[in-house]
Parts: structure tokens; C-alpha cells; sequence
């Protein structure tokens, strides 16, 4: 393979890139997406601050800027996200209760309307669970506003858009012996039991020295898989990009014949928002890094 989407679809898995609409118009950057990817991530542009300024007032300029650029050039997009604490609207933030639960399930109607049928997946709830050994879920105006918030959001999306897959997205959750990915592994166990609608799981995979590239990732994804859903690779980035974690958690997704993509958090180290760890796969001049052929050669 020539390009890491060609070596990913050689699998039948996709590889796919985070994009920011203001970069679009930097060749450099544009040339290397268009080339090298096949599946396209707004980095910031889906969330619920970008798509829905003000109340009811939904705002897709810049969102679908990424949408057809990306589809013009036939690549799939993976939507970001539904249900978050984080960037939400100050008005959203301003909320709790009965209003913020119906603010939620309106802000989740009205984006999947706009895109319903045009987008293959969407990350409806995002980062629910606390860090460290609590297991918990994590305080936010959303959690207060009842535990059941989370199958919510997944009924909504099931009926906004029926042909879109449903993920619940994480970071450090990659480690099988963390209590947060314990954690969010009973969850999903639970919503199949009760018959919750949810397709897949992301991994960001935010990988650095609070959270290493842990070597039990690829049982971490044969365990959730084996519940019935589809796992993904959705954020990845490594601190100092050291090709041979790269090529490991490649090798981690072609194992599991459910993991069935790969998203990279930007395109140049100089895109990243963790610029200062030069986690991505081409520098900032646009040059493949040894991280990016130990990645090729792994596909
Ligand atoms: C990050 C973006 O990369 C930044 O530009 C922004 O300032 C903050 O959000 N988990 C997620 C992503 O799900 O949406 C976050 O993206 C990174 C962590």
C-alpha cells in the first residue's frame, strides 16, 4: 500500500484523520488529508458549542465545511459529538433539570436531522466516566440531571437517524485493568442486556506518560467486542510518537475482527493540540515521520 487508507482498506477497516475547517485552505495540509485518509473527524466543529450558538439556533457553517469537503473527495465522516460536558454553549451550561435533559435531546434531534442518512457514525455520548479508581460517572450538569442521561441520548439518536452507528467515546479506557474502562465495559454490558441501542465504543487512545500505550489494549477490545459492539480507535495520538507503539495499536485493531477503524488526532505534529509532544505521524513541514512507516507497514 501506498497510502495508510489504501493499507487499511486492504483489512477492510478505514483510516481516518481529526480536521479543523481553518486549515483547509493550507495546501500542504489539505494534500496530505485528502491523500493519505479516507475518513474525516471535525476536531472541534460538530460540538454542541459550533452547531448550536444559541437555543434552538443551529449553526452548520463550519460543520459542514468539513462535511463536504470530506465528501466530495468520497470519504466517510465520523460525527463528534452528541452529549458532552465538555464545550457545551455558556446557555447550555446555564442549564440543569428537566430543561437541560430536553435541551439535550433537542441539541441531539437537530444536528442528526440536518446530516440524517449522510453520517455513517456518531459519537453520541462522550467522556461520561470519572478518572481514577472510582469507577464512577463523572459530575456534570448533564449527570445531575439523572444516570439515565446517557441511554437518552442513545434512544434519541436510534430514532433521529436509524441508519447512523451509535458510539459511546472515551479516553483512558484502553487499559483492561482500569477501573474507568471496568467501568464503562459494564455499562455497555448493561444497555445490550436492556436492549439500549449502542453499535460501538470508541478508544480515543490519547496515549502519554499518565497514560501509556497499554500492551493488554488488544484484550481490552476483543472484551468489549465480544459484547456485541463495534470498537474503534478514535483519537489516536502518542507522546514522542515512538514507532513502535504506533505499529502496536495498528496490529491491536487488525486482531479484533470488530475494530473496524482508525482515527489519528490531526495531520502535522504542529496541527496537534498537543503540539509540544510531536504525537502525530508527519511533522511540521508536512514529512513522514518513522511513526508513519511503522503504521504503513503494519497495515
Ligand atoms: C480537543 C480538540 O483537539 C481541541 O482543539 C479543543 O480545544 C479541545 O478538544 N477528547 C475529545 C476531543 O473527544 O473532542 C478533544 O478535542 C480531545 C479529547
Amino acid at each position: 500500500a501506498s497510502t495508510l487508507a489504501e493499507g487499511a482498506a486492504q483489512h477492510g477497516r478505514y483510516f481516518g484523520v481529526a480536521i479543523a475547517a481553518n486549515r483547509l485552505n493550507d495546501s500542504v495540509y489539505a494534500n496530505i488529508a485528502n491523500r493519505e485518509f479516507n475518513s474525516v473527524t471535525a476536531e472541534n466543529e460538530m460540538k454542541i458549542d459550533a452547531t448550536e450558538p444559541q437555543p434552538g439556533q443551529f449553526n452548520f457553517y463550519q460543520a459542514d465545511q468539513i462535511f463536504n469537503w470530506a465528501r466530495q473527495r468520497g470519504k466517510q465522516v465520523r460525527g463528534h459529538t452528541l452529549a458532552w460536558h465538555s464545550q457545551q454553549p455558556q446557555w447550555m451550561q446555564n442549564l440543569s433539570g428537566q430543561a437541560l435533559r430536553q435541551a439535550m435531546i433537542n441539541h441531539i434531534q437537530g444536528v442528526m436531522a440536518h446530516y440524517r442518512g449522510q453520517i455513517p457514525i456518531w459519537d453520541v455520548v462522550n467522556e461520561a466516566f470519572e478518572d481514577g479508581n472510582s469507577g464512577r460517572r463523572r459530575d456534570s450538569n448533564l449527570q445531575r440531571t439523572g444516570d439515565d442521561w446517557i441511554e437518552v441520548a442513545f434512544r434519541t439518536a436510534r430514532q433521529a437517524d436509524p441508519s447512523a452507528k451509535l458510539c459511546y467515546n472515551d479516553y483512558n479506557i484502553e487499559n483492561w485493568n482500569a477501573a474507568k474502562t471496568q467501568a464503562v465495559y459494564n455499562m455497555v454490558r448493561d444497555f445490550k442486556a436492556r436492549g439500549v441501542p449502542i453499535d460501538c465504543v470508541g478508544f480515543q487512545s490519547h496515549f502519554n506518560s499518565g497514560n501509556p500505550y497499554p500492551s493488554n489494549f488488544r484484550t481490552t477490545l476483543q472484551q468489549f467486542a465480544a459484547l456485541g459492539v463495534d470498537v474503534e480507535i478514535t483519537e489516536l495520538d502518542i507522546e514522542g510518537a515512538p514507532p513502535q507503539t504506533y505499529a502496536n495499536v495498528i496490529r491491536d485493531c487488525l486482531a479484533v475482527p470488530r475494530c473496524t477503524g482508525i482515527t489519528v488526532w490531526g495531520v502535522r505534529d504542529s496541527d496537534s493540540w498537543r503540539s509540544y509532544q510531536n504525537p502525530l505521524l508527519f511533522d511540521g513541514n508536512g514529512n513522514k515521520k518513522q511513526a508513519y512507516y511503522a503504521v504503513l507497514d503494519a497495515l
